[in-house]
């Protein structure tokens, strides 16, 4: 198979054209597009009118698949393996819990000791306008910083709070952050990850992140902000408008991204995520 790519954007992303990733797929043809992953960060499939059973077979391809056990309240009711990111309210009429799901820029996982390789999302609906997702391509963020900061950075560990998540006063909303809390203590992981594939550097960081471990958030704060920024310019980033059932997978050892609130409230956004284990990294830290 010699696979049709077009690029997404100058900083990241590509669309493999004509796939249906349903179909039976030779190692050598999955490799092409493990490759195509490797080099372009996020990958665009379209039109993939498939069932959740081939949303999971095919993110096994890529490894172990997460269940969810983080993020309880969020599962797919049947499949474990399926992470809703939704507007529509629960059975018994309250607002969906994952509602405000990726508000800030970040990684998937990176509350977690294993943060993830990559995960899938697929778009089973999304309103007239907007719901759009962004990416940001955190190796070239990384390789455009200068030699002292990429030093001054290689030192430090970054502590990620779980529940980076907006939330509203609602009861609900309150008792799903502290049941997060307590299932995800405060880990420390290196700013900078090696890319355990490619072998490159790239800044591993976001807004679940308030200090910097051994550091004050006051200290912290202007750097964290000075990197969030730096990494986001419009140079790194690519907007996704989305289609339903498109699916989008990412490379979070590499990328970080951010679900947009660019659209009207009242319309029904509902996507579904796979999510790749990663492998260990970081430390619990004992926060007073
Ligand atoms: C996520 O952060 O995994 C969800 C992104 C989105 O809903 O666009």
């Amino acid at each position: 198979m010699s696979l049709k790519l077009r690029k997404l954007s100058h900083g990241l992303g590509a669309e493999i054209c004509d796939i249906n990733i349903a179909a039976p797929m030779s190692e050598s043809a999955f490799g092409e597009i493990h490759r195509a992953f490797l080099d372009n960060g996020v990958l665009l499939f379209r039109n993939q009118n498939i069932t959740r059973e081939q949303h999971i077979e095919f993110s096994r391809r890529f490894g172990e698949l997460d269940d969810h056990a983080a993020f309880p309240s969020d599962r797919h009711p049947q499949y474990p393996q399926l992470m809703l990111v939704t507007n529509e309210p629960q059975p018994d009429g309250t607002p969906s819990v994952s509602r405000y799901t990726g508000r800030r820029w970040h990684t998937d996982m990176s509350h977690t000791l294993e943060p993830s390789l990559g995960s899938l999302l697929r778009c089973w609906k999304i309103p007239g306008v907007g719901g759009d997702t962004m990416f940001a391509n955190m190796t070239l963020a990384y390789e455009a910083l200068s030699p002292g900061m990429q030093k001054l950075i290689s030192k430090l560990h970054a502590i990620h709070f779980s529940g980076g998540r907006k939330l509203d006063n609602t009861i609900a909303d309150q008792a799903h952050a502290a049941e997060q809390k307590r299932l995800s203590p405060p880990l420390a992981h290196p700013v900078v990850r090696v890319h355990p594939e490619t072998g490159r550097k790239a800044i591993y960081l976001g807004e679940k992140v308030k200090r910097f471990d051994g550091m004050s958030e006051a200290e912290s704060q202007p750097l964290i902000e000075y990197l969030n920024n730096h990494a986001t310019k419009p140079e790194f980033v690519y907007r996704h408008q989305w289609h339903e059932n498109d699916i989008l997978l990412w490379d979070n050892r590499c990328t970080m991204h951010i679900a947009l609130a660019d659209f009207d409230q009242n319309e029904r956004r509902h996507m579904e995520r796979t999510t790749v284990m990663g492998t260990p990294s970081g430390y619990v830290v004992a926060i007073a």
